[in-house]
Formats: structure tokens, sequence, C-alpha cells
């Protein structure tokens, strides 16, 4: 995929110095953004990776933009009731959300009281979120303060779960990209393309087993049959575009 790393318009010597070093440890080409649009520079040279003050912006040809915004998460934290949450219980646990993505599970989990580490193969996925999940501001403290708590691995999942001691975490959690396209999941939209489009494997799954002290949880499509196939129970969610499957360590 060819991309470069610009400013945004309103750009002083800190943001260029910053999108210099970025471009330099990314190895892609830094452009001066000068008075040019994002549409000219697509054309010129591709995918562009914005730098503003406070955000980063990835603009990607065709129109798609993905940057960090935990608004799905707000909305499932000021819900009273969350069913990944009813799935892990009240004690706090230690998590391993082996596919970030925008991190809205991760969130919510942290959010919850759960010590959470997410795993994300997509370099500029996980860039661009643990940045997001360092800096940006949600206008609340408890919030703010557990995306802060997320400790980001950039990682394939497997090759992080090989590194890992048995039984090391409580819960595995994987929500890997769907088998089909759910029109409504806007927030994910700007992802496509960027992410790694890997299914749930026996590979990875024999490691979670390995590695999970109390549980492995699965999010899918309702008409997956990766629940089926791998051996999770299936919690069907009547009317909901995607079902739960758990596997209990030892059954
Ligand atoms: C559907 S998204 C996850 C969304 C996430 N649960 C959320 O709440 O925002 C799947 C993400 O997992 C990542 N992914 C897929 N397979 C992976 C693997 N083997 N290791 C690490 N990350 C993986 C993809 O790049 C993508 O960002």
């Amino acid at each position: 995929m060819k991309w470069i790393i610009t400013t945004s318009l309103g750009m002083d010597e800190r943001l260029v110095a910053r999108a210099k070093a970025l471009a330099q440890s990314f190895g892609v080409v830094y452009v001066e953004r000068g008075k040019a649009s994002i549409k000219k520079l697509q054309n010129q040279y591709g995918h562009i990776l914005v730098l503003y003050q406070d955000r980063i912006v990835f603009e990607q040809l065709g129109g798609k933009r993905f940057f960090f915004h935990p608004d799905t998460a707000l909305l499932r934290i000021k819900s009273n009731h969350d069913p990944l949450l009813d799935l892990i219980g009240e004690s706090s646990k230690t998590i391993c959300d082996c596919t970030m993505g925008l991190a809205s599970d991760s969130i919510v989990m942290a959010s919850a009281g759960h010590r959470i580490t997410a795993v994300e193969s997509s370099r500029l996925i996980a860039f661009i979120v643990s940045q997001g999940l360092k800096h940006f501001d949600t206008g609340n403290h408890k919030v703010n303060e557990a995306m802060r708590s997320i400790e980001v691995v950039e990682m394939d999942s497997l090759s992080f779960l090989r590194q890992q001691p048995s039984q090391s975490f409580d819960i595995l959690y994987f929500d890997p990209m769907f088998s089909e396209v759910i029109s409504e999941s806007q927030n994910l939209s700007g992802l496509t393309g960027l992410a790694n489009p890997a299914r749930l494997t026996e590979k990875i799954l024999a490691e979670a087993k390995r590695v999970a002290r109390e549980k492995i949880i699965l999010k899918a499509h309702f008409r997956d049959t990766v629940f089926e196939d791998l051996g999770f129970t299936r919690l069907v969610r009547s009317n909901q575009k995607f079902h739960y499957g758990i596997k209990i360590r030892g059954r």
C-alpha cells in the first residue's frame, strides 16, 4: 500500500518535526503540506496520513477515513447493560483483547475495571488507536483513565500468545473481521482496507486455550459457523447482527 505523511494546513515547526520523525519511523515519505488540498495530494501520492495538533487521520483513496473515536464505547458505557460485560462477570479480570481494532470493546472492558492488554497486527491501526487511547479527551475523567490503562501491543495475536506463559490471562477475547459486512457498522468502516482480515484458526485457538485461565470469548456475525466449527457454545442474541461464543477452560 502506497502512502505518505503530511500535516494539517495549520501546522507549526513542532508538528512538522513530529511528522518527519513519524515518516522516518514508518519508512514512508514526508510531504510538505503547503496549501495543497488532501484531494490534490491523494492524486499525486495515494493514501495520506495527516498529522493534526490533536489527532491523526488516515485519508484513504476512495474517501474512507480512519481515525480514533471512542463514540461507540462511550454510548455502551452510558447504557446500564452490556452483553460482553455480562459474559466477563463482576470481579476484576486480566483480559487480552486479541483483535483490538478501534478498541471500543477494550475501552468498555477497561471502564468496568478490568485490566486490558490489546493486541493489533495492523501497524497503522495500532499506531493511530494507541495515540488516541493516550491523548483523546472524552470529557469523562474515569473513561480517560480507563483508556490510558490499556496496554497496546502491535503484534499478530498468534505470535503474542506464543510468548505468554500458560494461564497468564483470565480471559481471551477475539473479535476478528466479520465474514459478512454489516452495513450499520459505520464505526468500523474506515478500518477495512487497513485491517487484518484473517479468521480465527485452530492454531490460534490452541495457543489461546493454553493461555486462558478461565475462558475464551468470540464475537462473530450471526450467520458465521465459526462457533460450531471451532467448538464454541453459541449464545444466540435474537434480532442482533452478531453473536458471542464462549469456551470455558477444560470443556
Ligand atoms: C473487527 S475489528 C475489532 C474491533 C474491536 N473489537 C473494537 O471494539 O473496535 C478486528 C481487528 O483485529 C485485527 N486483527 C485481525 N486478526 C488479527 C491477529 N491475528 N492479530 C492481531 N490483530 C488482528 C484487525 O486488524 C482489526 O483491526
